[in-house]
């Protein structure tokens, strides 16, 4: 149920609060194999039988390489004043070290620039999940060479774009990619088990503070910050194992990325299997590598989790007390809708001392979504906004330093697994014709952000 009832205004958030909304390359550009392009390890698992649910692919997607003009400035007309985009590493070197493709610069450039042009701050995303295909081929994340990879990308990318480009994410979800890609084998690369998981993890949290030093020292007024999956993690009774089930789910979807970069190390007092990345990689003493001070921490949440303890569920000994046998409401994905955790999230991450700036890089939610007579009323979106959008400012009254919300997202498109089902976007959009149409929460965005 919705317990935030008063209505909302722009203004309760402060005349510098940053609007933002997001896409990221793989999911919305298309173009897959244009202009010089490398593979992706995206591009290659959306190829591969049975991993994408609607048996679809994003070689074509939204068509944001051929419409960029066109979506950003369906963005401004909503009134958002941030653009956030990410950058397909392939498109800037196609083997993903060595030789740089001049003609995915000049793409990005264009983007940078309309953005620019209509009004929108352009945020970059340095890593949206398309690794290329080449350095998969090498062991991806996995593998140790991959941060000094990711460093010289970034170098890269800073000094091509850091003269127009001040707000920068270095990755996007650690803990989403892998998890899915590394550890269930869901995305891309398909990989599962520990042998995968703990070094992805060990090499991402490595390249998530090196590639913030890069960026430091390339682009000297930029604010760099990190983009976290986050969920308000309950227990499902007071009982002392499922308070430790908690503990447990918390090391592992809220704590995993924030406490090495702000030089806590890892959660091994929650969870003392990630005991094993301290021993494997004692002899390269990486540990105050890990740390990095970042300008901003972008949180990312879609819904809380009840967890509880499963002593027959192997590796963590915890499972998932699901939204549909708690009968609450939920998204047509089934994850379930609660401003509250999304204050408690806001609150929970502000708590840390090296926490100075939150910002809340994702928000959105996908519904069933019907075109009707060139319109469709998702009206459960606006409620789901109206709700998020409550816990995020109850969190700013009580003086967390949240600075802006970017919502998931600008046009529906391509959902990962989920293929183009699940739609997320304000605009919908007809993938056979490429036809956009503004949804009546894209409207409900347009007369907020514009209401003074
Ligand atoms: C997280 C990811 O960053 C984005 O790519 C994805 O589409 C949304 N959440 C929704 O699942």
């Amino acid at each position: 149920m919705n317990s935030f009832k008063s209505a909302l205004t722009r203004a309760q958030f402060g005349p510098d609060f940053q609007w933002g909304v997001v896409i990221s390359s793989f999911q919305n550009e298309g173009a897959h194999d244009i202009d010089g392009k490398g593979r992706s390890i995206w591009d290659e698992f959306s190829s591969r039988k049975g991993k994408i649910k609607d048996k679809s692919h994003a070689q074509q997607a939204c068509e944001f390489y051929y419409r960029y003009t066109d979506d950003i400035l369906l963005a401004k007309r909503m009134g958002f004043n941030v653009f956030r985009f990410s950058i397909a590493w392939a498109r800037i070197m196609p083997k993903g070290t060595g030789e740089i493709n001049a003609a995915g610069i000049d793409f990005y450039n264009r983007v940078i620039d309309t953005c620019l042009a209509y009004g929108l701050a352009p945020c970059v995303t340095l890593y949206h999940w398309d690794l290329p295909h080449s350095l998969q081929q090498k062991g991806g994340w996995a593998h140790r060479g991959i941060v000094f990879a990711f460093e010289e990308y970034v170098r890269v990318c800073a000094q091509a774009f850091g003269d127009r480009v001040k707000q920068w994410i270095v990755v996007n979800e650690p803990f989403g990619f892998t998890s899915l890609g590394y550890m269930l084998g869901v995305h891309a690369p398909g990989k599962f088990g520990l042998s995968y998981f703990l070094p992805a993890v060990h090499h991402v949290a490595l390249a998530q503070a090196e590639g913030g030093r890069v960026l430091r020292s390339e682009v000297k007024d930029a604010k760099i910050g990190t983009a976290l999956s986050c969920s308000h993690i309950i227990p499902f009774t007071n009982n002392e194992n499922d308070e430790k089930a908690r503990r447990k789910a918390d090391a592992l979807f809220n704590r995993l990325f924030i406490e090495p970069a702000l030089g806590m190390g890892y959660p091994v007092d929650a969870f003392p299997l990630l005991g094993r990345i301290e021993r494997r990689y004692a002899m390269w003493r990486d540990w105050d590598k890990l740390a990095f001070d970042f300008d901003f921490i972008g949180l990312q949440n879609y819904f809380p989790l009840v967890v509880k303890h499963n002593p027959f569920m192997p590796i963590i000994g915890i499972s998932e007390v699901k939204p549909k046998a708690r009968n609450v409401p939920t998204t047509a994905l089934g994850w379930e809708i609660s401003g509250d955790g999304m204050y408690q999230v806001i609150k929970q991450f502000a708590a840390y001392a090296g926490v100075k700036e939150l910002v809340v890089t994702e928000s959105g939610a996908a519904f069933p979504d019907l075109l009707h007579e060139d319109a469709v009323d998702d009206h459960d979106r606006i409620q789901y906004f109206q709700e998020y959008l409550q816990g995020a400012l109850k969190a700013k009254e009580e003086g967390i330093n949240l600075t802006g919300y970017y919502v998931w997202t600008l046009t529906d498109n391509f959902e990962w697994a989920e293929g183009y089902k699940a739609k997320f976007g304000l605009v919908h959009v007809d993938f056979t014709t490429q036809q956009r149409t503004l949804k009546s929460s894209g409207k409900w965005f347009t007369h907020f952000l514009h209401a003074k």
